[in-house]
């Protein structure tokens, strides 16, 4: 029987975005480089059967790696997560962000993209991003798509071509890499708190208030199906007020909902990164006490550090 496998050594691995894990296979979105060779030479937690499209482990139980054994772990257990949205590549973009990318990939295990990858949703522009982060990025690279990506309506056309270089798109889905387990969903807007938006009324306004809704049942059942202790999340709109904070009010019904709070509240997590609120602040937390960070890179840029934000889980 073959179970999920959790790989190792990124840093040193000529084919790190293929490592991925996940508990839940349905809901994995690996794919395989095209130019990737299926044989019985593979490095260690491939599965030698061809038919199999995920990175899989050959044996009786997922393969468990003890703290320091792994290489991405730290030796108190801990996972370097760096976490950046809102880059915004155009077609001009091309090596924009390469100081970005190699500083991320040498100073974290996981990359962590929240949404508007792209300025205008383009295929174009997609593919000058995944290009430099296939010349820039060797850890694993999880997103959510952001607003901008939906723009020209062609965002399976953007996931697509990053995926095509190993990025796993989360909406609504989770993975586990190396025991900590991250759920994604775009997440969408209403307002927060007493002021967030009602499904009363018109019609649009119903509806405007059920896409937050979805957003959230979805991420919900993203952090119902981990089974790891530690959980991060990844959104595009804000949970939470705090984050957004600076931005004009007038707006903050569109930078996001309090149903994501919710929903991260009632199932738990370690932490949550969002960006979208280019004006806001880093730094926030849930009712419940959870962390929230606005990695938003124009939010990153005012502080003068680094152009990604690093944690540990
Ligand atoms: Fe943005
Ligand atoms: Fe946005």
């Amino acid at each position: 029987m073959c179970q999920t496998v959790i790989g190792s050594k990124f840093d040193v691995d000529p084919e790190p975005m293929t490592r991925h894990a996940n508990l839940e296979p349905r809901t994995y979105n690996f794919k395989p480089k095209t130019d990737r060779e299926v044989t019985h030479d593979l490095p260690f937690g491939w599965c030698s059967d061809p038919t199999h499209l995920r990175p899989v482990f050959c044996g009786n139980a997922p393969k468990r790696f003890s703290k320091g054994d792994s290489g991405i772990m730290d030796d108190q257990g801990n996972m370097r997560v760096a976490a950046v949205g809102d880059i915004h590549y155009a077609k001009t973009s091309k090596g924009k962000l390469r100081d970005l990318f190699v500083g991320a990939s040498s100073s974290a295990d996981v990359l962590l993209l929240t949404g508007d990858v792209t300025d205008y949703g383009l295929p174009e522009e997609a593919a000058i991003l995944a290009e430099d982060l296939r010349t820039y990025v060797r850890t694993p690279i999880l997103a959510v798509l952001g607003n901008h990506d939906y723009e020209s309506g062609k965002s399976a056309e953007v996931q697509a071509a990053l995926e095509s270089i190993g990025v796993t798109f989360l909406d609504g889905s989770g993975v586990e890499i190396e025991g900590v387990g991250f759920a994604g969903v775009c997440g969408f807007g209403g307002g927060f708190d007493r002021q967030m938006l009602s499904a009363w009324g018109e019609p649009l306004i119903k509806a405007f208030v059920q896409e937050a809704v979805d957003h959230s049942l979805r991420l919900g059942k993203a952090l119902t199906n981990l089974a790891t202790e530690k959980k991060v999340v990844i959104l595009h709109y804000s949970p939470v007020r705090g984050t957004v904070n600076g931005e004009n009010p007038e707006i903050y019904p569109f930078l996001g909902s309090s149903h994501l709070e919710a929903t991260i509240d009632h199932f738990g997590a370690s932490v949550v990164f969002h960006g979208h609120a280019h004006n806001g602040e880093i730094k926030g937390k849930t009712s419940g006490n959870i962390p929230v960070f606005n990695v938003a890179l124009p939010v990153l840029l005012r502080t003068g550090k680094e152009p990604f934000f690093l944690y540990k889980v």
